[in-house]
């Protein structure tokens, strides 16, 4: 009984620090850089930071709406988010088995500290560019690890652009903010 409650609260924390929602200054600044185009599918839309800047023929899944990304097996051209992070590794093979091109935002970390993710991304193509952010607290996140913006594409064997994202959105959103 008292394993289960343990179980329980674990479960309920992790699932608290899996909800992070983007601003959406942020998630606009991603669309425009990323320009997704053809059926786009945000995959646990939150409160629409990312679906309501997709172009038509968009499509989501939310599991708080009773729409598990799990169950979405139709092809996508892209899929754009910010996943649960602690099924991160989840999300991302699924996302590869569906869609030519999965869009990101997560903890650097997340997509580095694992080889088995490496391998997982260099079976599907490669990394096609990467915006970072630096320190999740810059953009409103409840951490302070650094968040980064990842564009996978499917066949992809070229360079990574790398982009530093941060200094585009201050500029843009709080002319207070200066990033040295
Ligand atoms: C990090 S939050 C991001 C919310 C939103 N995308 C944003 O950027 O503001 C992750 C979201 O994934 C949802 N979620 C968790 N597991 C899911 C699943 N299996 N299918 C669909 N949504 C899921 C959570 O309910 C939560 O809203």
């Amino acid at each position: 009984m008292e394993e289960q409650l343990m179980l329980f609260k674990v479960d309920s924390i992790t699932r608290e620090a899996d909800v992070v929602y983007t601003p959406r200054h942020v998630s606009k600044w991603i669309i425009d850089f990323v320009k997704p185009e053809g059926i786009c599918l945000d995959p646990c839309k939150g409160d629409g930071a990312f679906y309501d800047f997709l172009p038509a023929g968009k499509e989501f899944c939310e599991l708080d709406d009773g729409k598990d990304f799990f169950d979405f097996k139709k092809k996508c051209d892209w899929i754009i988010g910010n996943p649960p992070y602690s099924i991160f590794k989840e999300f991302l093979e699924h996302s590869f088995n569906i869609a030519d091109n999965v869009s990101y935002l997560v903890p650097t970390n997340k997509v580095f500290q694992r080889q088995v993710i490496m391998d997982m991304i260099h079976e599907y193509g490669g990394i096609h560019s990467i915006a970072v952010f630096g320190s999740g607290t810059l953009i409103d996140f409840p951490f302070g690890f650094s968040v980064g913006n990842f564009h996978f594409k499917k066949g992809w064997r070229g360079n990574t652009r790398i982009e530093m994202g941060m200094n585009q959105i201050f500029n843009k959103s709080n002319s207070n903010t200066t990033v040295k």
